[in-house]
């Protein structure tokens, strides 16, 4: 790619400190002791409670002499009484540390909670960016899915009850103060989510390195974040137990989150936020998983090079084609990938119907992810791609 030599750029300060590889839940004990904290407070959810691992992440507490309140109530994409009733306890019992353990609906309730804890009212008074006024308590991130890289970045989303609508809280005081990533963690996800969790992932990677606020720090990033999603996925997806797959994909989700930090996204996450709210809320990542293909195939036209980037990460062989030819192979490896791995064709289970576009169209316009989308974006064009989904 030419270097874009007038390009000045910011890249945030990531201060989350990441503890990454095999076995490395052993290790949160120590974790939490360096935090100056004896007591922890750990938010999970229900799943993570029945599969075991809420009890293995207790066992290894209490054998560190750590002791440990639970909510294991979070919900899919979590809810704003559930935050501030949490806040409460987490006062209530005088807990040094906030854990978040599960996917991105844990570890963004644990922010959320976290903040809460230092912060008076409720979290709907800090949806937007640098709301907040106190630093959150120390926050320990331990992701269970690979794919929302929440913990390494400054956001938490949640749904206010109140509307029905996804929001989110922006601010540099929820960055996780630990990452602790263990990819023996995610051995036991099914199939479906670590594969719509690993397109959220590639969602990510893929928006960031296309946009227009990209630079090559975060390019990067990202970039290799593709290659390790294109190599691992599938094999993550078809045989849960390679341990290899596994920590492949919890890398690239974790360098794809410090790469979106400074960049924001795209059309696919402008998207995101309403078809996950209302009475539709369909998964994060399922949402990615349909609609990058399409935002892609609509996109790559307006700056095909840095499609041939992504094509070429994805190792497609771009011998003797045009630039727009070898720009359009990422949308079809991404597509190809998406078949490999089950991904669901359209909204449909989640009841999606002519009366939801409008609104999500709407929703989706007033998106910061709108502004840096590499093809300047008309509502008419977002109402067609998703017309198509009926
Ligand atoms: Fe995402």
């Amino acid at each position: 790619m030419q270097m874009d030599y007038a390009q000045s750029f910011t890249f945030f300060p990531i201060p989350t400190d990441i503890r990454f590889g095999v076995g490395m839940l052993a290790k949160l004990p120590a974790v939490v002791a360096e935090q100056g904290a004896t007591k922890a407070f750990v938010v999970t959810d229900p799943g993570i409670a029945a599969s075991g691992l809420l009890d293995r992440v207790l066992a290894v507490l209490r054998e560190g002499n750590v002791a440990a309140d639970v909510c294991a109530d979070v919900k899919a994409d979590s809810s704003s009484t559930l935050l501030d009733r949490t806040a409460a306890a987490v006062k209530a019992a005088g807990a040094g540390v906030v854990i978040g353990l599960g996917g991105g609906s844990s570890l963004d309730s644990a922010k959320a909670i976290a903040a809460l804890a230092t912060n008076p009212g409720s979290c709907t008074d800090y949806v937007g960016m640098s709301k907040l006024r106190n630093r959150a308590l120390p926050i320990i991130a331990i992701p269970t899915t690979a794919g929302t890289g929440s913990e390494v970045t400054y956001w938490s989303i949640f749904t206010d009850e109140g509307s029905g609508l996804k929001l989110a809280i922006g601010s540099f005081f929820i960055y996780p103060t630990v990452a602790l990533c263990d990819p023996e963690l995610t051995l036991g996800l099914p199939a479906a989510l670590t594969a719509a969790t690993g397109m959220d992932a590639l969602a990510h990677a893929i928006e960031c390195c296309t946009n227009n606020a990209c630079q090559p720090i975060s390019r990067a990033l990202a970039l290799d974040a593709v290659r390790l999603i294109g190599q691992h996925l599938r094999g993550a997806v078809l045989n849960g137990r390679n341990l290899e797959a596994r920590y492949g994909m919890m890398l690239a989700s974790t360098m794809a989150g410090m790469a979106m930090n400074p960049t924001r996204l795209g059309l696919a996450h402008a998207l995101a936020m309403p078809l996950g709210s209302w009475d539709l809320h369909v998964p994060h990542g399922v949402v990615l998983a349909v609609l990058l293909p399409m935002v892609m195939e609509y996109n790559y036209r307006a700056a095909p090079e840095r499609f041939v980037a992504v094509a070429r990460a994805l190792g497609q062989r771009l011998d003797g084609l045009d630039r727009l030819a070898a720009a359009r192979t990422a949308v079809t490896a991404v597509r190809a990938l998406t078949e490999d791995i089950g991904i669901p064709r359209d909204f449909a289970a989640w009841g999606f119907a002519e009366r939801h576009i409008a609104p999500a169209v709407t929703e989706a316009m007033k998106s910061g992810n709108i502004p840096v989308n590499p093809r300047t974006v008309v509502s008419g064009d977002v109402e067609n791609m998703l017309r198509a989904l009926l």
